[in-house]
């Protein structure tokens, strides 16, 4: 990784690992021009690059500059493309003319640079941080006149991708028991927009976007492609514009929606991270080279597999009971469940979700012996002891909001816009903060809490859209006071769902919860539009009752534990009605899982080619001597077309052996002509595990 500057033609070269990424200063009429992003390139070659990027000249009837040649695009002047920044001077003046004023290295791997405006004393810093496959890019604007200054549009980055004859882009996009499927769209001219206003990343798309080369041009093994990930739990936005002559750039950042950011004279406002990465090879080198930078850079405890929990939530709901926990307790432990963790209902006043949130004392009535008694009796049974919270969400009929009713976001004179029957608590204030942090800290000592599954049913209301910059600031504050204050902590980010599992949540958690569905068959997609960006230790996966309580539908256990496998598996079904047989067949699923989690939580993770009915994924350990495929289909038909399933990420030259039928097959061979996995019926699913000889 490096950072050089080239004299000559005046430019900076950041290459990281397996990219480059280039832009020149003070050239074309913008401070910051844009050169390239894609692999690494040779500094000699900074000379050579196309000094108009391909863009027609002459014509009065562009952006100028166009958007595409810009790192930055400041709106002012004859600047009409879609925009990172846009500010409102105190005396109406909505112009920035900014001009390059130095660059300082942060670090080996960091560069800040320095731009002010010509006319008024605001400077930008805009930051580039290489992080192996990664590059991460964010703003900072500070007001150094003596005059307020509005930001009303302030992104993080403008990232412009090279120029192809076609675009398609990659979203993983759906909605709540839906979230994150993997989609395709061709773009055209015009803008795709991918957002949240709901002050947290929300269900409908992660804050993420892929472009590639159009339909066909990448495939899982070829194809190059371009990636952007706003890595911020509040609002955000993605806008990939498209000109009409075949210029795309990305803005991303945090959303502009109700977002006037007021600037006092002296104040500087930091921006969050956006994530650049390239892959040159296909979509399976895409989601490699997120794992690991999430794993270098992101996560905490990358190197450590997640336990094997069992959560109460669809077991016994609200009705949480110390008797009935450790009956559920006794049957997890016999499973192999190392983690047991008690979701919703435990507290007072909370036997549906009316009441409760803010009062943040243990139901003596349903936990005789509190949440310490509970949790002793866990300990015992030799698991670790896990508790849901919503830390950021009070009910109207609590003490904590007859207390302190200023606390929670509301317009003035007016009542507060109630969401899941709660209001949501002001994290940007710090008696709210050191409340969350003193109950939360409590709760853990007091209670010898190992894991806290950090639950929000809400979204940011009755504030502006700034407020949720400030209240992803206190969230993180309050979460980072608690693991400094319980180093042995471990966490779990839900909310509703899958609705935040962004980075910069997932940086300070060592979980997610990807969605609330359960049913394995819908799972599966939820669980490849997750781990198509995310690494899958952090991807808690349970195994629930067949009916699904959402979908109804009736899938066998196998299916079930398959899907849940291929994650960081979980169990989360009344295990006090499983069949003995169920219970004995699960046991052996969790020990089978232990086999391998090392191997699909920490490795490499390809999807495979199984053909229209069916989908199948490979994980291979890290040091590639293990392998472990799992196949599913939703029915068998007689008709079908059944390709052999050829396997990814395998050495051609080592032979591997499956170990349960003694057969062992080259690499070479698993990954031209690949398993025949024998499917039959409804709910088929096979996880045929190899080891390299
Ligand atoms: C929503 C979560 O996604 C569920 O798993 C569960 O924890 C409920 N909240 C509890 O209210």
């Amino acid at each position: 990784m490096a950072i050089e500057w080239d004299e000559p033609t005046r430019s900076f070269l950041l290459t990281g690992d397996g990219f480059g990424y280039a832009f020149a200063v003070e050239r074309d009429g913008t401070p910051l021009r844009h050169l390239h992003w894609g692999s690494p390139l040779d500094r000699a070659d900074l000379a050579r690059l196309d000094p108009d990027g391909g863009a027609r000249v002459g014509s009065n009837t562009w952006s100028r500059p166009r958007a595409h040649l810009e790192e930055l695009v400041a709106h002012g002047g004859a600047r009409f493309d879609e925009g990172a920044l846009l500010v409102e001077f105190a005396d109406g003046v909505t112009a920035l003319d900014l001009r390059y004023d130095g660059a300082e290295r942060t670090g080996a791997d960091a560069l800040a640079v320095q731009l002010v405006d010509r006319h008024r004393p605001l400077d930008v810093t805009v930051r580039y941080e290489v992080r192996g496959p990664a590059l991460c890019r964010r703003l900072e604007v500070g007001n150094r006149g003596d005059e307020p200054v509005v930001l009303t549009r302030a992104a993080s980055a403008s990232w412009p991708v090279p120029c192809r004859p076609r675009y398609q882009a990659t979203t993983l996009t759906g909605g709540y028991a839906a979230e994150s499927h993997v989609r395709r769209q061709p773009l055209g001219p015009g803008r795709l927009v991918l957002e949240s206003r709901r002050g947290i990343p929300g269900h409908a798309a992660q804050p993420w976007l892929a472009v590639d080369g159009g339909p066909g041009a990448a495939t899982e093994e070829s194809g190059e492609i371009w990636s952007v990930a706003v890595a911020h739990g509040g609002s955000w936005k993605l806008v990939a514009e498209l000109s009409g002559d075949g210029h795309l750039h990305v803005t991303a950042g945090a959303n502009d929606f109700d977002a006037r950011h007021v600037l006092d004279p002296g104040a500087r406002l930091t921006l969050p991270d956006t994530v650049g990465v390239y892959a040159p090879a296909g979509y399976a080198g895409l989601t490699a080279r997120w794992h690991d930078y999430e794993r270098r850079y992101v996560l905490p405890r990358p190197e450590q597999a997640r336990p094997v929990l069992y959560n109460s939530w669809e077991s016994t709901f609200f009705d949480v009971r110390h008797d009935d926990q450790v009956a559920l307790a006794k049957r997890a432990r016999d499973l192999g469940v190392e983690l047991f963790v008690v979701d919703d209902g435990w507290f007072t006043d909370r036997d549906d979700d009316h009441g409760g949130l803010g009062d943040w004392r243990a139901d003596r009535t349903k936990l005789p012996a509190g949440v310490g008694g509970l949790a002793g009796e866990v300990h015992a049974l030799g698991m670790r002891f896990g508790l849901w919270v919503e830390p950021e969400a009070v009910n109207p009929d609590s003490d904590l909001y007859r207390d302190h009713p200023d606390w929670v976001y509301r317009w003035p004179g007016r009542a507060p816009t109630p969401v899941r029957y709660s209001y949501g608590l002001d994290f940007g204030r710090a008696d709210v903060r050191d409340w969350a942090f003193s109950t939360l800290d409590g709760m853990v000592r007091e209670g010898h809490v190992d894991f806290l599954k950090w639950d929000l049913n809400r979204s940011l209301t009755d504030a502006p859209g700034t407020a949720a910059l400030r209240h992803e600031a206190g969230f993180h504050a309050v979460v980072d006071r608690l693991r400094r204050a319980h180093p042995d902590l471990w966490l779990e980010t839900c909310a509703s769902g899958g609705g935040r599992a962004d980075l910069a949540t997932l940086s300070r958690f060592e979980l997610a919860w990807p969605s609330d569905n359960t049913d394995a068959f819908e799972r599966l997609a939820i669980q490849d539009g997750y781990a198509f960006v995310h690494s899958p230790q952090t991807m808690s996966c349970w195994v629930t009752d067949s009916p699904g309580y959402l979908s109804k539908r009736a899938i066998p256990l196998r299916f079930r534990f398959h899907v849940a496998m291929s994650g960081a598996l979980g169990i989360g079904g009344r295990l006090g009605q499983w069949p003995a047989e169920h219970l004995a067949e699960a046991a052996g699923y969790v020990a089978r899982y232990k086999e391998i989690r090392d191997t699909v939580q920490l490795g490499r993770r390809y999807r495979l080619d199984a053909g229209a009915d069916r989908s199948a994924v490979c994980c291979v350990a890290a040091d590639g001597a293990q392998v472990a495929v799992f196949v599913f289909a939703q029915t068998v038909r007689q008709d079908g077309h059944d390709p052999p399933l050829r396997l990814r990420g395998l050495d051609p030259a080592a032979r591997y052996r499956d170990l349960d039928t003694g057969l062992d097959y080259g690499g070479a061979f698993l990954t031209h002509h690949g398993l025949r996995p024998l499917l039959s019926g409804d709910y088929a699913s096979e996880l045929v595990v190899l080891s390299r000889e």
